[in-house]
């Protein structure tokens, strides 16, 4: 199969793209985290195909992505209070909420779960499209299951091309990590599975008497997670990577000792760290091996390019990645809940 990249411009583009969806084919599409791997989210046949392009464990659920928000009435069987004013507050936006399923949902979408997770992205190619095809659209990331998340077109063809007949264009995601799931069906409280850039701090402002717990998971490493697909290898690029955490000048000390050493023993390490970073050691790293991620503590600017990060050195003589972690609050939860997956737990706070 042909995998063609379109950047849509006219109605014309939208109906084709839809057409497919309509027809059972997959169509991946740019939102503002990452992008998604889509298809007709009420036709079992057409989500069990991106099981296939993805080789993605059967029990990892899909996210169904609404284009407006009386949608999520349609696929839902309740939307508590506290969902919908969730809803009204971040949405369109980085935010899946998880609701109880309505019944014509098929088992495929979910996983088996008796719940559906649901997101109205905030990305005019992506909402045009589900608004042109009619239906709620199921899409995980367009990766590889295991792969970093694709954040732009070229990404996603390194991934899907052969397998998809149809990547829309719409540039550089703007935000970089994926949705902020929040647990919304337990009555007067709410549980964030997975952390994104709607942060806990944005939602305990927004629903001051509202308990807003994060999944044990996200801190103990033995609980099994709510969210299935948090449970498996992730984003992993393929040299193994390092992550140190710590102050500027002690992670910058702690970097340049393990660059010389790795240097001596014969290997051949990359550096993913902050402007500040990379100027202090470029006496020591050659600049084909850095990756500049914006300035220290530009939480922001480091999301957006995290995933690029993650799979730039794939193809170079790469032997090990080092990275500089961030602080665990705000956005830096969820890049720091990225990196603990994607170094399989090798996190060094100095
Ligand atoms: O930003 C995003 O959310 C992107 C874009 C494309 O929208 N999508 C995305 O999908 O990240 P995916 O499939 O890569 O990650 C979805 C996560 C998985 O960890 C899955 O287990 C969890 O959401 N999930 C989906 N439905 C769920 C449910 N009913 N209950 C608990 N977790 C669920
Ligand atoms: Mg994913």
């Amino acid at each position: 199969m042909d995998t063609e990249i379109l950047r849509p411009t006219a109605p014309a583009d939208f109906e084709r793209a839809a057409g497919l969806i309509r027809s059972g084919a997959l169509v991946a599409f740019p939102t503002e985290t990452v992008y998604g791997l889509g298809a007709n989210g009420l036709d079992a046949a057409a989500c069990t195909r991106i099981y296939e392009a993805k080789g993605r464990p059967s029990d990892n659920p899909l996210i169904l992505h609404i284009a407006d928000l009386t949608m999520a009435y349609e696929i839902a069987s309740d939307v508590p209070p506290i969902a919908a004013h969730l809803l009204t507050a971040f949405a369109p936006g980085p935010l899946t909420v998880i609701l109880p399923k309505a019944a014509h949902i098929p088992d495929i979408v979910t996983g088996g779960l008796a719940t559906v997770g649901v997101r109205c992205p905030d990305n005019i190619i992506a909402r045009h499209l589900i608004r042109a095809a009619g239906v709620p659209i199921a899409a995980p990331s367009a990766n590889t299951s295991g792969r970093p998340s694709p954040t732009t077109a070229a990404m996603v063809y390194e991934d899907m091309a052969g397998r998809i007949p149809l990547i829309l264009d719409g540039g550089s995601c703007r935000l970089g990590v994926e949705s902020t799931i929040v647990d919304c069906t337990e009555e007067g409280a709410l549980t964030i599975l997975r952390p994104g850039a709607v942060t806990r701090e944005m939602i305990a402002m927004e629903l001051p008497h509202v308990i807003v717990r994060m999944d044990n998971a996200l801190t103990a490493e033995d609980e099994a997670p709510r969210a299935p697909g948090m449970k498996y290898t992730h984003y992993a690029p393929r040299a193994p990577l390092t992550v140190y955490v710590g102050a500027g000048a002690a992670v910058e000390n702690a970097l340049r000792d393990e660059v010389l050493r790795r240097r001596a023993a014969g290997e051949s390490p990359a550096l993913i760290a902050s402007n500040e970073t990379l100027t202090a050691l470029r006496a020591i790293v050659p600049a084909e091996h850095t990756y500049h991620c914006g300035a220290r503590g530009n939480h922001s600017a480091f999301a957006a390019c995290l995933y690029d990060a993650l799979r730039r050195f794939d193809d170079l003589p790469v032997t090990s990645l080092l990275a500089e972690g961030t602080g665990a609050v705000g956005l830096g939860l969820a890049i720091m809940n990225r990196l603990r997956k994607a170094s399989g737990g090798d996190i060094i706070y100095v």
